[in-house]
């Protein structure tokens, strides 16, 4: 146990911090693959409904018992859960939470590496006078670390290590700096968001159409939001729709438990989980499906979108879009949409730093820097080979794992341990306790019954979905694909000249003719 030495700054740091953690790439990059991937407008039900029953409660749940454990100077998962229950086992749950944040953290500072990469490429203007092919090519080599040909050696890899640099930098100074960090880039994140939004929302209807030969920007947005009640009883797609719930509001890894560790005694609970949870969602299903699917579907048609969403799309088809507004404008574009990416990705990642630096505070005391170097350590040695092998695959394998399954069994057993270990009758205490608004009863029965069954279910269900990941249908998918398509919409020119030439797990590689 460590004594209680820091605290937010204010309630408005307090809530940026909290909402930063949230609203990630999760929000902009994973949200719409993840629609698309599992029918669009099948998944959304799915999704809702997992935000009020099973996402709400949790946030409720891990605020609740991050304060609870705070209030007896602990600061990381395996204590605050201890401090819940008698007995080891949940010591060792909350360890598991930790080693899911190093996971999660490991491809997801490989996203947030690309936006760095990105923000530079921009500046330097590489995207100008690219065809839209080119610009998809372009990510493509990026990845391809071996071949790479964006005129910087093992790019990929160097802005990975500097990313992770400047995450223990920002780790080392402790919970201000997070704060600050949150300050800064939430409303940037906010009001860039905004723009975009609009300028994918009316894409392809109104006179720019040359720009898209026989695709259209609503295409995307239909698909999207056109309900589909067929695949309701599909334990894949609810097993998706409760994983991106639980990814997107930083749910089901401890990071929550963390920050909540810091509030006082008698702090709000209740209105600051809601408010944070609710900012979330406006950011993900508002911006987060009005840029990348219309502006995708916009240039390369739904049908490109559909076998091709993967975490890369807004990459390889925004800087393209960026182009047509000029080339100075593209540049502030391009600076802004990759920098907006980034404060999102870095207020997250950050996020993931706390649970393995409190643990290591409250079991051995290490001082911050150490706690953040060893964290910086750590997600270098599982992170590389996510790298390095991209093209083979082993990302998604880390975001069905790290970022969905994990995700989905810490849930499960933190709502056992909190409605009948800890009790519902305390736990429901601890959450009303300083509250700022009334929370409807029914709340009480939903944590204490709903959660913890359709946990149970979709986990108990979803196990063969498991067994197909490992072995690896989704590759046959698109090896399928390939040999169907003929990359029509593809240049962005209407021209029928891309020819297959690769199928990886994440993307079908074309050839072009210029
Ligand atoms: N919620 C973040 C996002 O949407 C990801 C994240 C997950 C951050 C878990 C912290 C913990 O991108
Ligand atoms: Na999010």
């Amino acid at each position: 146990m460590s004594t209680k030495t820091e605290s937010w700054g204010s309630r408005v740091g307090l809530i940026l911090a909290m909402a930063g953690n949230a609203v990630g790439l999760g929000n902009f990059l994973r949200f719409p693959v993840q629609a698309v991937q599992n029918g669009g407008g099948a998944f959304i039900i799915p999704y809702l409904v997992c935000f009020l029953v099973m996402g709400i409660p949790l946030l409720f749940i891990e605020w609740s018992s991050g304060r609870f454990g705070g209030r007896s100077g602990n600061h990381s998962t395996p204590y605050i859960l201890d401090s819940m229950a008698k007995g080891r086992l949940w010591k060792y749950i909350g360890v598991f939470g930790i080693f899911t944040n190093i996971a999660v953290a490991a491809y997801y500072c490989y996203i947030e590496s690309w936006t760095m990469s990105y923000v530079y490429h921009s500046i330097v203007g590489t995207f100008s006078d690219m065809s839209q092919a080119q610009v998809a090519g372009f990510f493509e080599s990026y990845t391809d670390i071996a071949e790479s040909t964006t005129g910087i050696p093992y790019e990929a890899v160097i802005f990975y290590i500097i990313c992770l640099l400047l995450n223990t930098f920002i780790l080392s100074k402790g919970l201000g700096g997070i704060e600050k960090v949150a300050k800064i880039g939430m409303p940037l994140l906010i009001s860039f968001g905004v723009i975009l939004a609009i300028r994918g929302l009316t894409l392809g209807t109104s006179g720019a159409s040359d720009i898209f030969p026989d695709a259209n920007a609503w295409d995307g947005l239909n698909f999207l939001w056109t309900p589909q009640f067929d695949s309701l009883t599909s334990p894949k797609v609810w097993l998706a729709a409760a994983g991106q719930i639980f990814f997107t509001l930083s749910v089901g890894m401890g990071t929550i438990h963390c920050y909540a560790a810091y509030l006082k005694s008698k702090d709000d609970i209740a209105l600051n989980a809601v408010s944070a949870g609710f900012m979330n969602e406006f950011v993900e299903v508002v911006l987060g499906s009005l840029i990348v699917i219309p502006i995708a579907a916009g240039y390369l048609g739904l049908d490109w979108v559909i076998q091709n969403a993967g975490f890369g799309m807004a990459f390889q088809t925004m800087p393209y879009l960026f182009q047509q507004w000029g080339s100075s404008l593209a540049i502030i574009a391009g600076v802004c949409w990759f920098g907006l990416l980034f404060f999102a990705g870095i207020t997250s990642s950050l996020a993931m730093g706390t649970p393995w630096m409190g643990f290591m505070k409250d079991e051995f005391n290490w001082s911050k820097n150490k706690g953040a170097w060893s964290f910086g350590g750590l997600v270098l040695i599982m992170g590389l080979p996510t790298v390095i092998f991209y093209k083979e695959g082993l990302f998604d394998q880390y975001d069905y794992w790290a970022g969905t399954v994990s995700l989905v069994v810490f849930a499960f057993l933190e709502t056992v341990l909190f409605s009948y270990i800890f009790g519902i009758k305390k736990g429901w205490a601890e959450i009303n306790s300083g509250a700022d608004i009334k929370i409807p009863r029914i709340y009480k029965y939903i944590i204490l019954i709903v959660t913890p069954s359709l946990l149970a279910w979709v986990l108990i269900s979803s196990i063969p979905d498991w067994i197909d990941k490992v072995k690896d249908n989704d590759t046959n998918n698109k090896e399928w694909f390939a040999k169907e398509f003929h990359a029509e919409n593809f240049d962005g020119e209407g021209k029928n000249s891309g020819t297959v030439v690769e199928v990886s797990a994440n993307a079908v590689k074309f050839s072009f003719e210029d």
